[in-house]
């Protein structure tokens, strides 16, 4: 399955809390592709601009995808951006959307966070990525699952009551 959303959702704790308890391998788009750079998302954005990083994102996507073996995908906020991925994550796994509201979001996620897209005006800039990007969220998932208010435990807990069972493999 993957997770999808923006920066600050908790893709990534929720994410490792469902691998873990099902016993699945978990995968962090953005950790796995700093472990493949060897630097940070922050140093690829500096030094290599956001499309050679959307280009990392999406081989790392395809290729952890194209895997067999079950698992769990927290994806990177932008990774629908290419309509490539969203093809993709539709195909070969079940999608979950973790929407959250600007103030939450907001609550959770710092400037210079290791969030290049965020600059001096952080509310700002999220609430404009997140106008630009939430129909292709509502494109590439199969279900949305709102987070305001939810530890991560109890957003865990409502996937998989909601996630069907034949995907659970995937
Ligand atoms: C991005 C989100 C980040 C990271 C990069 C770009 C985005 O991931 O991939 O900074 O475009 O929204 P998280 O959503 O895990 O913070």
């Amino acid at each position: 399955m993957a997770l999808i959303g923006m920066m600050g959702s908790g893709k990534s704790t929720v994410g490792f809390w469902l691998a873990q308890s099902e016993g699945l391998r978990f995968v962090d788009l953005d950790a796995a592709i700093e472990e493949r750079q060897g630097r940070s998302i922050q140093e690829i954005f500096q030094n290599d601009g956001e499309a050679r990083f959307r280009d990392m994102e999406q081989s790392e996507l395809a290729e952890c995808l194209t895997s067999e073996q079950p698992l769990v995908v927290s994806c990177g906020g932008g990774a629908v951006l290419r309509a490539g991925n969203r093809a993709l994550l539709r195909q070969r796994t079940w999608v979950c959307w973790l929407r959250a509201s600007i103030e939450t979001l907001s609550k959770r996620v710092r400037s210079g966070d290791n969030r290049p897209l965020l600059g001096e005006d952080p509310v700002a800039d999220l609430i404009q990525i997140s106008d630009a990007r939430a129909a292709l969220y509502a494109e590439t998932a199969h279900r949305v699952i709102d987070i305001d208010g939810l530890e991560a435990n109890q957003v865990a807990e409502r996937i998989r009551l909601i996630r069907p069972q034949q995907t659970a493999a995937r």
